[in-house]
């Protein structure tokens, strides 16, 4: 199927159908902008979180991981200008009342707008095209003005007074601000030095204005960061690493190169240096998926300003003492989950029929192998297929399955992306103590012994 054919309908579909991701509290008639992961879902996000820790943790030398709470003091939030400025403009329909994102609604009738835009800027391009933007509910032309809407979720975390909402504690909107205010506590345990990075994964809340495009903007997500520490002299160049190297990465993933691109960012926040987006050629267009973004020295200066303590780095060798730049690789785990969906989605016809197949990179599948007896209804087969299933779950992410016939389970694998089926039939245990193998790319299928099937697919499964 041509990509520009693949609609969200279709992937929202299939992500239901097949378990990977549900609408939240659906019985309940759902919860705007939340979702769930089903069985395979969860396994796909677990492999593409694994695969980012390895790429970025584990074959690196230079990087060390972290876990920091989701709950941290008020007083970071503060400090890192989240409380004061992490918004997004706001407008309301005066006719239905439904709250909008001004840039949004500018950007639907092709002006360029952005949330990183100051309030009068944004406030001008809305004034100038009010009389062409509609309610994207209602279709009406009918604006307030702009309200520029904080994105940060308030708790009562530990407070039990009935005002609370007057100093709330704040569920993190970043991941990367745990990393800050630990970089001293690193800097002292772990064997690093400058240049350095710190990884995490975690969730992240936003409350974010309007919910759409299914798990692209999402109130509760989980990010995958990256902060990396140089030397101020440095900071550009370790940033041009930095960006090949996460380029690299998506092509590692099998994502096609012609649905990704780089977009320079045009309104700066006022301390970065610069900053590109790897967008990915979504269906409803090329989007963000990634940030890599040069900070430069100002979260530490926050952070020191504000706690009071000193973050200056001392070289070992020079004496030099400064406050570290850093560098950032930001991106969601459950955008990259659709890019990934978007990407391995195939539809293709064979033999007059249609054939749907996630191709999804082997390490991402979310099941490795399928082992099938070719009959339910016969004990020697589903005897064998059991020992087979035991013996590959131990290494493997696996699969037994024994309803419908061999088509329709076959068809179900392809749907979920399972890489290779393997099927117990009479042969098996009468004549060659072998299984058939079928690749799910190529359709083609294999006589393989059974004492050799580990050796097999240690081989397919090299990475
Ligand atoms: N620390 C930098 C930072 O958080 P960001 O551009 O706000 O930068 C980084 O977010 C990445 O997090 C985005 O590129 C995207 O992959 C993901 N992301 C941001 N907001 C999201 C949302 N509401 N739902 C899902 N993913 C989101």
């Amino acid at each position: 199927m041509k990509k520009d054919n693949l609609t969200m309908e279709t992937i929202v579909s299939l992500a239901k159908r097949r378990g990977f991701v549900f609408p939240s509290s659906e019985i309940y008639g759902g919860f705007a902008a939340i979702y769930d992961y089903g069985s395979y879902g969860v396994e796909l996000a677990n492999n593409i979180k694994n695969v980012w820790w390895r790429n970025m943790v584990q074959l690196r030398d230079d990087i060390v991981g972290l876990d920091s709470s989701i709950f941290m003091s008020p007083k970071i939030w503060e400090a890192s200008g989240h409380v004061s400025g992490f918004s997004d403009p706001l407008a309301e329909c005066k006719n239905c009342h439904s709250r909008l994102r001004v840039d949004h609604l500018l950007e639907d009738i092709g002006v360029e707008a952005d949330e990183k835009m100051t309030e009068e800027e944004i406030q001008k391009l809305f004034d100038k095209n009010k009389d062409k933007l509609k309610c994207s509910n209602c279709g009406k032309s009918d604006f307030t003005d702009i309200k520029k809407f904080n994105l940060l979720v308030k708790s009562n975390l530990g407070n039990f007074t009935e005002d609370w909402n007057k100093e709330p504690v704040y569920l993190r909107g970043e991941t990367c601000q745990g990393i800050y205010v630990n970089y001293k506590n690193v800097l002292d345990s772990a064997r690093v030095k400058i240049p350095f990075g710190i990884a995490q994964v975690g969730k992240v809340f936003r409350n974010e204005i309007t919910a759409r495009q299914f798990v692209f903007r999402t109130r509760e997500f989980e990010q995958m960061e990256m902060q990396y520490f140089t030397l101020p002299k440095d900071e550009m160049k370790e940033y041009e690493k930095l960006k090949d190297y996460r380029w690299q990465y998506y092509l590692d993933l099998g994502i096609k190169e012609d649905n990704l691109r780089w977009l320079k960012h045009k309104n700066l926040v006022f301390y970065a240096k610069e900053a590109y987006d790897i967008e990915y050629n979504f269906p409803f267009g090329f989007k963000e998926l990634e940030g890599v973004h040069a900070r430069g020295n100002y979260d530490l200066t926050q952070h020191s300003k504000h706690s009071g303590k000193d973050l200056n780095y001392i070289d070992p060798v020079t004496k030099e003492k400064y406050l570290p730049h850093i560098i950032e690789s930001s991106v969601g785990v459950g955008r990259t989950l659709l890019a990934v969906m978007c990407d391995a989605y195939t539809k293709e016809e064979v033999n007059g029929e249609t054939r749907v197949v996630m191709k999804f990179n082997k390490q991402l599948a979310p099941i490795k192998i399928a082992v099938f007896p070719l009959l339910k209804n016969k004990p020697e087969l589903v005897k064998q297929a059991k020992t087979i299933f035991d013996d590959l779950k131990m290494k493997y992410m696996c699969e037994f399955d024994d309803n419908g016939n061999i088509g329709k389970r076959y068809r179900r694998q392809d749907e979920i992306g399972t890489p290779y089926c393997v099927t117990v039939d009479f042969d098996t245990i009468e004549k060659d103590n072998s299984v058939t193998v079928r690749d799910r790319d190529t359709m083609k299928q294999e006589r393989v012994k059974i004492d050799d099937l580990v050796g097999y697919f240690s081989g397919k499964f090299k990475c």
